[in-house]
């Protein structure tokens, strides 16, 4: 099953993998999914906001419990962010079956769409539409950074981009979602504990910075004449280093376009996203308006003009204490030292949908704590702990 998945989106020269939403590779992320799901006697469903469900049990009943993740990736992405949620979903149904459990209640897994939100620049768009967190309207006006629009890209990979809103019906037959994803930091290691669980999603966001200057010749171009972009662009990455050290929070400028692009011409446009995250909304607050004001300054003194804007935000997610303290209780069955217990700086669907239904997380240690990246890793060995965890919460929470 992993061997099949790991196949798909690779790119042979970084080893890293490039899932974009509703790309030739999605498209068969999803081919995999209901594969792994049909083999297994599941019923698949694909929602108004194309996000996959895989069915064991009358899902009309109610009350269902549902896991999984997501399948898309960041640019050069690792192999486990997101699949090793699905994966061992899929496993975990099969530990039960082994197991020989009957459950009681319905259960789902699930893969949501464009969670990264590589291609349309807001993250977690599936479990966001669905959760009334994202409209119709503000799906419509995405646009990658080669024009294309959501709707487009939809249309393009078999989808109707009109059907696309709010699912408060299929999420009120929820009664709990658990997400299992691999750690994305070191807190486990450094705890030496394969599995942890979630407290929180700190709040974080993206925002992107155009610094609109004058194209010119490099070469004929007096200093004093110029209206060169990248100097405000370059301060502000040095700002936001400042302001995220000074505030106890992280700020990143992860990818920057520059037009027209030439080597031997001053550009006319500068487009970098800061990416920033906090563990209290209060510091990110700080840090963005900090940074925002930083570049202001830098782009008056260069006769640059600038715009910000706020192109994904999620606020501060706390995992309700019910379901962590029952996923808690049911792992304290089977381990002998309690869970860690961490926060995540990275989004996840479990945070968006937190505000609709009961959701929990799973954590398995990554080693390095490297993510985001080809390098990023678990052992096979913390893998199956994290099956084992998952099979004892289903098993736990759907047979109640
Ligand atoms: C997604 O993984 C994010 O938190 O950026
Ligand atoms: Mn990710
Ligand atoms: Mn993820
Ligand atoms: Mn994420």
């Amino acid at each position: 099953m992993w061997d099949d998945l790991a196949r798909i989106g690779r790119e042979a020269s970084t080893g890293g993998y490039r899932r974009y939403a509703w790309t030739g590779a999605d498209t068969d992320c999803r081919a995999w999914f209901r594969e792994q799901a049909e083999s297994r006697g599941l019923r698949n469903e694909t929602d108004r906001n194309g996000n996959l469900w895989a069915w064991l049990g009358d899902p009309e009943a109610g009350d269902a419990v549902v896991t999984g993740s997501h399948l898309d990736s960041v640019p050069d992405g690792g192999a486990f962010d997101g699949p090793l949620g699905v994966v061992s979903a899929f496993a975990a149904l099969d530990e039960l079956r082994a197991r020989g459990t009957r459950l009681t209640k319905p259960l789902a897994i699930t893969a949501f769409g464009d969670e990264e939100g590589a291609r349309f620049g807001v993250a977690c768009v599936g479990s966001r539409l669905s959760a009334g967190q994202l409209t119709r309207e503000q799906a419509h006006a995405l646009r990658a950074t080669d024009g294309t629009t959501l709707p487009q890209a939809m249309e393009a990979a078999g989808y109707d981009p009109d059907a696309i809103g709010p699912d408060p019906e299929r999420l009120g037959r929820i009664g709990a979602l658990v997400e299992l994803h691999v750690e994305q930091g070191r807190a486990l290691d450094l705890t030496n504990a394969p599995v942890g669980l979630a407290s929180a999603v700190w709040p974080h966001g993206r925002w992107r910075f155009d610094f609109h200057g004058e194209a010119n010749h490099a070469g004929t171009t007096r200093i004093e004449d110029r209206r060169d972009p990248m100097l405000p662009y370059a301060e502000t990455v040095l700002a936001a280093r400042r302001e995220a050290e000074l505030a106890g929070a992280l700020a990143t400028f992860g990818k920057v376009l520059v037009q027209p692009g030439g080597v031997n011409a001053i550009p006319s446009l500068v487009s970098a996203w800061l990416d920033s995250r906090a563990a209290d909304p209060s510091s990110l607050d700080t840090v963005v308006g900090a940074v925002e004001s930083a570049a202001r300054d830098a782009a008056t003194r260069s006769g640059v003009e600038l715009d910000v804007v706020r192109e994904s935000f999620t606020p501060l997610v706390e995992f309700g204490h019910a379901l962590r303290d029952e996923l808690a209780r049911i792992l304290g069955r089977t381990s002998n030292a309690p869970l860690p217990v961490i926060p995540s700086g990275a989004g996840h669907d479990a945070g968006i949908l937190s505000a609709s239904v009961p959701t929990a997380m799973l954590f398995v240690r990554n080693p390095t704590g490297i993510s985001h990246s080809p390098a990023e890793s678990a052992t096979e060995d913390d893998c199956v702990a994290g099956v084992r965890a998952l099979a004892d919460v289903l098993e736990g929470l759907a047979c109640a």
